[in-house]
């Protein structure tokens, strides 16, 4: 397995998502992570922000060789540009299963693209994008959740919000 693409709307990248890429490396010569957009979300940091954090992110965890990258438009087109046979999602729990298996399904019946799941270490299940954004909106501790620099920006950007 050459070059696996991690996808994501990564809004923003968080310590589960970095546990997975780390996962996703061991099997791969090659990891993308692919920073996209979810139709069904709305985003609070724009495409280059969401690229730039998981940079940040991957950069300070010694992951340099990971590249990132934004998929503007269908992720299988995007796989197939970078020659990635595979994709690779990381799985907390069953409602995971739940959302990932239509857009696998999918993604495998518009494209000869598998979507392979890794099951993400339990110590970071409750990380989710979503939630440390409500935590860090009402001034909560999200230090152990994402990067420093992650942080600093999502205690901005809401601060903004308001
Ligand atoms: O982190 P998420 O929100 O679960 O990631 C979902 C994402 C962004 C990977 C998915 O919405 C996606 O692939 N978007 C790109 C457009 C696309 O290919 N849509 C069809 C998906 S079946």
């Amino acid at each position: 397995m050459r070059t696996v693409v991690c996808p994501g709307s990564f809004d923003p990248f968080t310590l589960g998502h970095l546990d997975v890429v780390k996962r996703a490396q061991q099997l791969a010569d090659h990891v993308i992570v692919g920073v996209a957009r979810n139709a069904g979300k709305s985003a609070l940091f724009n495409a280059e922000q969401r690229v730039d954090f998981a940079q940040r992110t991957l950069q300070r965890a010694g992951l340099s060789a990971v590249e990132v990258r934004h998929v503007p438009g269908l992720l299988t087109e995007f796989c197939d540009e970078v020659g990635a046979k595979h994709i690779v999602k990381g799985l907390r729990n069953g409602a995971d299963l739940d959302s990932e298996l239509p857009m696998a399904l999918m993604n495998r019946s518009i494209s000869s693209v598998e979507t392979l799941f890794i099951l993400g270490e339990p110590s970071l299940s409750h990380i989710a994008s979503s939630l440390v954004k409500d935590v860090a909106r009402h001034g909560g501790e999200i230090s152990n959740m994402v990067d420093v620099d992650v942080a600093h920006a999502l205690y901005l950007a809401l601060s903004e919000e308001q």
